[in-house]
């Protein structure tokens, strides 16, 4: 069954899980990327960030078109931003509008918002099945127990094909 990884990351955590996912299963990866970079020092970062949340902003998108059809299993990773999804992901939703898919969900935080998180981004993707979720603090600050704990959730979902 083919599975995609969908994903944003900001500053390198959600990518950390990723690629930890990637190399335990056998799965195309999609790292959206955007056409006007938030900025990444100082109060900024969150301000505009945290704005673009909030406001409910759909960021463009420069990835190339991808064919869904082609999978089955679609794993979706963020950061949590003011106790959401980023607003990349948002655009993405907005432009694909998934159906009927296996999705599981993952995401990387500072401490908190990750159930809130998952809960809206659930609500965002009506008409699929969630087989799981997996939330971590900053795994590059912990990358070896982060990565033993990916693995190993990665494995159990591998188990539900
Ligand atoms: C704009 C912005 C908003 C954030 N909001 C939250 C939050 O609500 N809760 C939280 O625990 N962490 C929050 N964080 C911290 C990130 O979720 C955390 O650093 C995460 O590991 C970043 O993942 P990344 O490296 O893939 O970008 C926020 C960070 C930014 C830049």
């Amino acid at each position: 069954m083919s599975t995609l990884i969908v994903f944003f990351s900001f500053e390198g955590n959600t990518k950390f899980i990723s690629e930890t996912i990637a190399k335990t299963m056998n799965a195309d990866t999609m790292e959206l990327k955007i056409s006007k970079e938030y900025p990444k020092k100082g109060f900024g970062k969150y301000f505009w960030g945290g704005k673009s949340v909030i406001f409910g902003e759909k960021p463009e998108l420069i990835n190339d078109r991808i064919d869904l059809s082609r999978y089955e299993t679609i794993l979706i990773g963020t950061p949590v931003w003011a106790g959401s999804y980023s607003p990349p992901i948002k655009t993405f939703l907005e432009e694909y509008r998934i159906q009927g898919k296996r999705i599981a969900l993952f995401a990387s935080h500072g401490g908190g918002g990750a159930k809130k998180c998952f809960a809206k981004l659930k609500d965002a993707l009506p008409g699929n099945e969630f087989i799981g979720e997996i939330a971590l603090v900053e795994p590059k600050k912990n990358p070896e127990d982060s990565s033993n704990e990916v693995v190993k959730w990665a494995a159990e979902l591998l188990m539900k094909e």
